[in-house]
């Protein structure tokens, strides 16, 4: 039957409320996504991204001693015991980086300290969720650097979470620029609502399951094309694409296959995502520095043809594909980096649901055959 038959269903759950949350809103008339109240773009702008992490986990934006102090913590905790390293070095070199840093933290979690807390202990869920967002950058890079056969690097306390990141994949110091693309984009991606990954992250731990099994179901549904990983199909969308001549013929035949293009179109955003406003800005500029602009003027003729004949905007993910690429990140790197940015909205999803919890689960509605009769294996 047809979801239509049933008034109280939503196919995908469109439409549905799960939940209330105090941490964001996304306003979509108005193309408008807020952090506790503040506007995206203030907050990548003017601030950092370990303010942006704050912000979402502790409900303020820091004063100077709490940031100075929240720095420091996050430096004290940004490596990860060797037995990590020597887990990841098990996984064969083609294993993509998303299931390295899914193993990355289901490595880690028993060797938190408070990783037997209750889990209703709302300090020590605190406590835990400053430790996922401080390690993020460090399993993600040094989970690239033992893929591609590098031993791992110690992380320096003098660097952000951006800083670090770049450091440990390149080896060598991020420049200035790099390093405020990355740590914009990084507070882009660090929250959104009840995306599928957070939601996935709140059902786990609404069972009273822990943190870190909350982040592996988050990383597991964030490496979808559908979700996360769209940011690197849209590379490689990009690249198949080639030149700006042939931008127009392949959306076309793309359109007419009715296949889907990465990078646009968004479940919350019936008119443009915020974040791609702001993430296409970055890009271009960086086009424009690095004397590559064919992936922005590519961008420029999907864009016109996706919103004038389908009405269908650019994500986050989209800019942020050619970004990434113009400074030069391996692509299969780039939905790491949204799991690095969204530990911090997962965390404090999951700290929120824990806060005031009750089991999430949905009714379903049966289908199947009714009154089978039995019959015996060998009558069958
Ligand atoms: C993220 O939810 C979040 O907040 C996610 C996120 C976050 O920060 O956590 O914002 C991050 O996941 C961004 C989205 C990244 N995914 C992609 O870019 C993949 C491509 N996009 C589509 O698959 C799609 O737009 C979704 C999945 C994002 C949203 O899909 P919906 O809401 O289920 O909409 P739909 O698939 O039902 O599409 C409605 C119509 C369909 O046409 P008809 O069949 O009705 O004729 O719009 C069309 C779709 O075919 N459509 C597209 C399209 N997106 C929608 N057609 C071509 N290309 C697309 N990208």
């Amino acid at each position: 039957m047809s979801a239509t038959m049933y008034p109280n269903y939503s196919p995908g759950l469109e439409g549905v409320i799960g939940g209330i949350t105090t941490i964001s809103d996304i306003i979509s008339e108005t193309s408008t996504l807020v952090y506790r109240g503040y506007n995206v773009h203030d907050l990548a702008s003017h601030g950092s991204f370990e303010e942006t992490a704050y912000l979402l986990l502790f409900g303020h934006l820091p004063d100077r001693k709490e940031l100075e102090s929240f720095m420091a913590t996050l430096a004290a905790e940004r490596e990860v015991p060797a037995q990590v390293y020597t887990a990841l070095q098990q996984l064969p070199p083609s294993t993509h980086p998303m299931d390295i840093a899914r193993l990355g933290f289901a490595a880690y979690a028993p060797f938190d300290p408070d990783y037997n807390e209750p889990a209703t202990n709302h300090d020590a869920n605190l406590r835990k969720a400053v430790r996922i967002v401080a390690k993020a950058s460090t399993i993600v890079g040094n989970g690239h650097r033992i893929r591609t056969g590098k031993a791992p690097l110690a992380p320096k306390p003098e660097h952000t979470i951006a800083q670090n990141f770049l450091y440990l994949v390149n080896g060598v110091e991020p420049d200035a620029e790099t390093a405020h693309v990355m740590d914009s984009s990084l507070t882009l991606y660090a929250e959104h609502g009840f995306n599928a990954s957070t939601f996935a992250c709140r059902v786990c731990v609404a069972t009273l399951s822990d943190l870190y099994s909350g982040i592996c179901a988050g990383i597991g549904t964030l490496r979808g094309p559908l979700h996360g990983g769209a940011n690197e199909e849209a590379m490689h969308m990009l690249q198949k694409i080639g030149t700006p001549d042939k931008a127009d013929a392949w959306i076309h035949n793309a359109l007419a296959n009715k296949d889907k293009i990465m990078g646009f179109g968004h479940r919350e955003y019936k008119k443009q995502d915020p974040r791609a406003i702001y993430m296409t800005k970055v890009a271009k500029a960086l086009g424009e520095k690095t004397g590559d602009t064919k992936w922005g003027q590519i961008a420029d003729i999907l864009e016109n043809v996706m919103a004038t004949e389908k009405n269908i905007h650019p994500n986050v993910d989209f800019p942020a594909a050619y970004a990434y690429y113009l400074l030069g990140i391996p692509i299969d790197l780039y939905t790491p980096i949204f799991v690095v940015a969204r530990t911090s909205g997962w965390t404090a999803h999951m700290v929120e649901q824990l806060d005031n919890n009750r089991l999430i689960r949905p009714k379903c509605i049966y289908e199947g055959p009714t009154s089978e009769t039995w019959v015996p294996v060998d009558e069958r």
